[in-house]
C-alpha cells in the first residue's frame, strides 16, 4: 500500500538547473576551464563536491581536498546570490495542484534532495507548507545514486521504503529510488529515466489513480 511520496526538489518541484549551470560556468570561466552544456547534463542530481569533481576530470586538474571546498563554496556563492530571484511562479506545472491532491487524500510528502539548499529555495518558493518534512543534503553523508536521502525521507515521513513513491528528474536519483526498494515515478524522457516504474513529462500529466494502481498491481 502506498502512503507517502517522495520529492526531488531541483528539477522536479523548480527548473533550478539553469541557475547551477550559470553558477558552475562562471566557476570555471573564472579558472579557465572548458564546461558545456553536455557536461551540466551529468551533474543533474548529483552533490555539489562530486559536481566540481566531474569538472575537475572532465578539464583533467587535480586539486587538493582544502581547494576543492574553497572551490564549491564560490560556486554556492554564485548559485545563492541568484536564487533571489526565484518566486512562486517558478514552481513548476502541476506541482501545486499535485501536492494539494495527495495531501487531500491523507498521503504524506517529503522532499528529498541532494541540495544543500532545499529550505532556502523552498522558502523562496513559499512551498514549505506542501511537505510534511524536508530531508536534504544536509540530513545524510552518501549522496545519490545512494539511498539514504530517501530513507532518511521515508522515516521521517513515518513510512517504510516500499510504501514510498519517488518524483525524480535524474538517472542518479531514479537509481537512488529503487535501491531504496521505493517506486519511482520519472519525470523528463524515457532514454534517461528508463529505469524509472513509470515515466512522465512532468507532473501536470500525472492522474494519481492510474498511477497508484499501476505502482500497486
Ligand atoms: C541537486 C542538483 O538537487 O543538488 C545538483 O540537481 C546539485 O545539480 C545538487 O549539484 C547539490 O546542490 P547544492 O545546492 O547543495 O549545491
Ligand atoms: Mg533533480
Amino acid at each position: 500500500m502506498i502512503k507517502g511520496f517522495v520529492f526531488d526538489l531541483d528539477g522536479v518541484i523548480t527548473d533550478t538547473a539553469e541557475y547551477h549551470y550559470l553558477a558552475w560556468k562562471k566557476l570555471a570561466d573564472d579558472n579557465n576551464w572548458k564546461f558545456t552544456r553536455e557536461i551540466n547534463e551529468k551533474l543533474r542530481g548529483v552533490s555539489r563536491l562530486d559536481s566540481l569533481q566531474i569538472i575537475l576530470d572532465y578539464n583533467e586538474v587535480e586539486l587538493s581536498f582544502e581547494e576543492k571546498n574553497r572551490l564549491a563554496n564560490l560556486k554556492n556563492t554564485n548559485y545563492i546570490n541568484s536564487l533571489g530571484s526565484i518566486t512562486p511562479k517558478d514552481l513548476l506545472p502541476g506541482v501545486k495542484e499535485f501536492l494539494t491532491e495527495l495531501r487531500d487524500k491523507g498521503y504524506k510528502t517529503s522532499i528529498a534532495s541532494a541540495s544543500k539548499n532545499a529550505n532556502l529555495v523552498l522558502t523562496r518558493l513559499e512551498a514549505k507548507d506542501l511537505f510534511d518534512n524536508i530531508s536534504d543534503g544536509n540530513s545524510v553523508e552518501n549522496s545519490k545514486p545512494a539511498p539514504d536521502v530517501f530513507i532518511h525521507a521515508a522515516g521521517s515521513i513515518g513510512c517504510r521504503a516500499k510504501e514510498c513513491v519517488v518524483l525524480e528528474d535524474a538517472a542518479a536519483g531514479v537509481e537512488a529510488g529503487k535501491i531504496a526498494g521505493m517506486k519511482v515515478i520519472g519525470l523528463g524522457s524515457i532514454e534517461t529515466l528508463g529505469a524509472a516504474d513509470v515515466v512522465f513529462k512532468g507532473m501536470y500529466e500525472i492522474d494519481l489513480d492510474f498511477v497508484i494502481k499501476k505502482l500497486t498491481k
